[in-house]
């Protein structure tokens, strides 16, 4: 496959900077553009990442810009721009002021860099990549939401722990909204293939369930100052390796549902297949009756803050 030409990184926060440190150091593009408003940051970050280049053996070439016109001609377009949350906040109650920022990056992108797959990273998520889809007019393959990697990454590891294992021997994935009412699937969840109920407790398990469902609150609380930023990025950089190397790989990511699930028009983590046009396909995975009717809350959740977006005066 050929190399790419440029990804852009739009937002150099925390989630913006580190992403576009592993972005670089796996060398899949020639150019790597990091925007952000405030004049300086994104040339500073960016030009730290690239003086590791000699150390670390990459040749991408990084820079930074605070206009949005050097996203032109990108293969790939993260959005990370935003606002994150500080301690007693719901991912919702960004809604209104990310939409802000992410409707002027969405035009930009549709304008600079029309034939782009955009992974939106940006919370509340689920809606922003719906926003984002919306202003773009791009197709479903090529607005991709991420979250469901994480939470799913986040799940993965608490069961690890409590059975003793090494984190990659767990499969298991989560589905849903990216907020609290997100859908751990412990039919799906194994140790190598060894059905997570035959190892673990129901009372274990419901404290897992738990847990990950405030993981991104209980990394808030801890920082008190922003939210994560290593395990999202790399839960973004698995899903861009997978589309940068065409790998086929199945991951959770929230995607524009158009039927499946029984859900319509809506962005919910689901099992998705990430190749080099971006979302090649949907896993229509089979859930128990209780996974079912959860999957359906978080969807009504989602469609709540989407309706919330379309309330506001645009
Ligand atoms: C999280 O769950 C930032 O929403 C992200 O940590």
């Amino acid at each position: 496959m050929a190399r790419w030409s440029k990804i852009s990184v739009v937002g150099a926060g925390q989630i913006g900077g580190s992403l576009a440190q592993r972005l670089a150091e796996a060398d899949f593009a020639e150019e790597l553009v990091v925007t952000d408003v405030v004049e300086g940051l994104p040339q500073g970050k960016a030009l730290d990442i690239e003086e590791s280049a000699p150390i670390l053996e990459f040749s991408t070439k990084v820079w930074g810009s605070t206009d949005m016109k050097s996203i032109a001609g990108s293969d790939l377009v993260v959005l990370t721009a935003g606002l994150a949350r500080k301690p007693g906040m719901s991912r919702s109650d960004l809604n209104a002021k990310n939409a802000v920022i992410i409707k002027s990056h969405a035009e930009a992108i549709r304008d600079y860099a029309p034939k782009a797959i955009v992974v939106v990273v940006t919370n509340p998520v689920d809606v922003m990549a719906w926003l984002v889809k919306k202003i773009t007019g791009f197709p479903r393959e090529r607005v991709i939401g991420e979250s469901g990697t994480l939470d799913s990454a986040r799940f993965r590891l608490f069961v690890a722990r409590e059975v003793g294992v090494a984190p990659r021997d767990v499969v298991g994935f989560v589905m849903g909204s990216h907020g609290d009412t997100m859908v751990p699937i412990l039919s799906h969840c194994s140790v190598n293939g060894m059905p997570l109920r035959q190892l673990v407790s129901e009372e274990k398990i419901a404290s897992i369930v738990k847990r990950t469902k405030g993981g991104g609150g209980e990394i808030v609380a801890l920082l008190k100052t922003g939210s994560a930023y290593y395990a999202p990025s790399a839960s973004q950089f698995e899903m861009i390796r997978a589309i940068a190397r065409n790998e086929h790989r199945l991951v959770t990511s929230s995607a524009y549902l158009d039927g499946e699930f029984g859900l319509k028009d809506l962005y919910l983590s689901v099992p998705t297949v990430l190749g080099s046009k971006g979302l090649e396909r949907i896993l229509p995975v089979e859930l128990t009756a209780d996974e079912k009717a959860q999957l359906e809350v978080s969807g009504k959740a989602v469609r709540t803050d989407i309706d919330i977006l379309n309330s506001l005066p645009q």
